[in-house]
């Protein structure tokens, strides 16, 4: 798509897990909504920022309800509706909370990015156009989504950070979760802080252990493998991709200024195509 890097705009997801109480419905954790504007301000100082939200215990709770899902299909209205109201809430929270920080930020529907599930390149690559010359953030999140013909699906916002990166071409892609990385295995609980990513898309770690995943009961939209999968796409394409614990957002800080941080840094190996 955008072949040009933008090595000034840092993508970065806020994680439903942490902008909510996961198991509490419908409930924002105000304190770290707080926390994290707070870096995001620090980080604004040198880089450019996008934001993109999910849906914790607001459209997770609302699409369980109603079992919706990321597949296209025939919804119930009600569901629809009560998942785009509870998003346009918690997306309304994170926007009142930047703009008492002076963060100056835009919401945008994520349907003005995506049709039927894929990014409209024009309207994304307008957005480098609207934060070129001023101080804008633009935040836009995982929602329910019109695809084709009435049916809707659920567009997570790692999706959403998948199909903005690929156009986009940040210098760094961050997913903030609840958990410190990715984790070499549940049971011993080593967190990988590098990964590279080999010619097949086989994940290349130091270790030979193998990468055991969870879901979430709450997550209709995969949990940790589903980050994965958007992830390896990101760095395919060029972006190097971090996960950190949104609870410690200051470790965003570390990446960007290059220091020892606690996370799990996902990257193409040496030689591959569009290679960091
Ligand atoms: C939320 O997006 C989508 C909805 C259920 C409306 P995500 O799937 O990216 O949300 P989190 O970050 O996992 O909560």
């Amino acid at each position: 798509m955008n072949s040009i890097k933008n090595n000034d705009l840092l993508i970065i997801k806020l994680g439903g897990s942490i902008i909510t109480f996961k198991d509490k419905p419908l409930t924002p954790n105000y304190q770290t909504i707080e926390k994290l504007s707070g870096i995001i301000k620090e980080l604004k100082k040198h880089y450019k920022i996008i934001i993109v939200h999910g849906g914790g215990s607001f459209g997770h709770y609302w699409s369980v309800k109603y079992d919706m899902h990321t597949q296209p299909s025939k919804y119930p209205d009600e569901g629809v509706s009560r998942v785009n109201e509870s998003m346009i809430k918690l997306n309304h929270i994170i926007i009142e909370k930047f703009i008492s920080k002076n963060l100056k930020p835009f919401s945008i529907h994520p349907s003005s990015l995506v049709f039927n599930n894929l990014g409209c390149r024009e309207r994304i690559v307008d957005i480098v156009d609207m934060i070129k010359d001023n101080d804008i953030i633009p935040i836009t999140y995982g929602d329910v989504v019109h695809t084709t013909k009435g049916n809707f699906s659920i567009l997570s916002g790692d999706a959403l950070m998948n199909i903005l990166s690929v156009s986009l071409n940040p210098l760094f892609s961050i997913f903030t979760t609840n958990v410190d990385g990715i984790y070499d295995s549940l049971s011993n609980g080593n967190i990988m802080s590098n990964i590279l990513i080999g010619a097949n898309n086989e994940l290349l770690t130091s270790t030979d252990t193998d990468i055991e995943f969870t879901n979430m009961s709450f997550d209709v939209t995969g949990g940790m493998k589903r980050k994965i999968s958007e992830s390896i796409n990101i760095v395919k394409n060029g972006t190097p991709v971090y996960l950190v614990n949104g609870f410690y957002p200051e470790r965003m800080v570390d990446i960007v200024n290059g220091r020892d941080f606690v996370g799990t840094s996902i990257k193409l190996q040496q030689g591959e195509k569009g290679g960091n």
